[in-house]
């Protein structure tokens, strides 16, 4: 399975921050924003990663994310020329996924629960064992600004709309979604919205009716946020930092991600600790090698 963060747009909703600079490159708490998505594909084992993003902002992403070897996954870039929606990052992705399944995130969307590994992982075998495709719905006092699916009580979708302004349920989708290789053909033939953008929840809409698309409902106890509004970002960075600063462990680190993982080895991670040995972030990576027992 393939995975794609997307990362374009123009961040108008976080205007002035992001005249100079990507809403994903932005900070929530101690690190740029695109590391929360970038180590959830990671979580779920997806190695093979497309960043794409504006044309101006890829010399930045590159800069940070490099080609991703020293993380033991391989990153590529595409650009978004003008943003035309978030389906059209299958089309723009097209030979990069190939023959293959994608797992696409959205560039702003943070995850953070106890069996996140899990789920990931659960759902990129399934995916790539039966095809189709799958979201998630987590209930929100007001989704109306999100996808929203009405789902009845044996987990069957039974509607999906984009933005609604009375909204069949309290079910958000996240910007996390799975798809078999149809998805890259699905999108190709969607038409735009009356915002001239192609909807990801058309395509999803397209899977509801060949009955191909299912449904995970994240629990109450698991923190979906996207950063995508001055007070959503201040938000998710409070959080981050409140249960970061209680276990004095990171959430969103891919350093660590990619050694707990096994896709670098303890050398490796000790040449990444070593130019940044004397920052907090650094000292945090050599606790990693040096205690053992630290929580998994
Ligand atoms: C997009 C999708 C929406 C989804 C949301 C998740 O909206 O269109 O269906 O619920 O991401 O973050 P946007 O935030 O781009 O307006």
């Amino acid at each position: 399975m393939k995975g794609i963060v997307l990362a374009g747009g123009t961040g108008s909703r976080l205007y002035p921050l992001t005249l100079s600079l990507s809403k994903q490159l932005l900070p929530v708490y101690d690190k740029p924003m695109i590391y929360y998505p970038l180590t959830t594909l990671m979580l779920g084992g997806i190695r093979d990663i497309l960043i794409i993003t504006t044309i101006h902002d890829a010399p930045l992403f590159r800069n940070l994310l490099k080609d991703g070897s020293q993380w033991g996954i391989s990153i590529s870039y595409a650009e978004q020329a003008n943003p035309k929606g978030i389906a059209e990052a299958f089309i723009i992705g097209r030979s990069f996924i190939g023959d293959d399944s994608v797992c696409l995130i959205l560039g702003d969307n943070i995850f953070y629960s106890e069996g996140l590994t899990g789920l990931m992982e659960r759902s990129s075998k399934l995916l790539t064992l039966q095809g189709g495709a799958k979201i998630f719905g987590y209930y929100m006092k007001n989704p109306k600004q999100y996808g929203v699916a009405e789902i009845d009580d044996n987990n069957n979708i039974l509607s999906l709309e984009e933005k609604p302004k009375k909204p069949k349920s309290n079910y958000a989708v996240p910007g996390l979604y799975f798809y078999d290789n149809q998805v890259i053909n699905i999108a190709s033939q969607i038409k735009p919205s009356i915002n001239g953008e192609i909807e990801i929840t058309d395509i999803n809409k397209i899977y509801l009716k060949k009955k191909q698309l299912s449904v995970e409902i994240l629990g109450r106890g698991a923190a979906w946020m996207d950063a995508g509004t001055h007070s959503s970002l201040l938000q998710a960075g409070s959080f981050i930092q409140t249960i970061e600063e209680r276990q004095g462990l990171k959430i969103g680190c891919p350093e660590e991600v990619a050694y707990r993982k096994k896709f670098i080895t303890k050398n490796q991670l000790m040449d990444l600790v070593k130019p940044i040995k004397k920052t907090a972030y650094g000292r945090y990576l050599l606790d990693l090698i040096n205690i053992k027992s630290m929580q998994s």
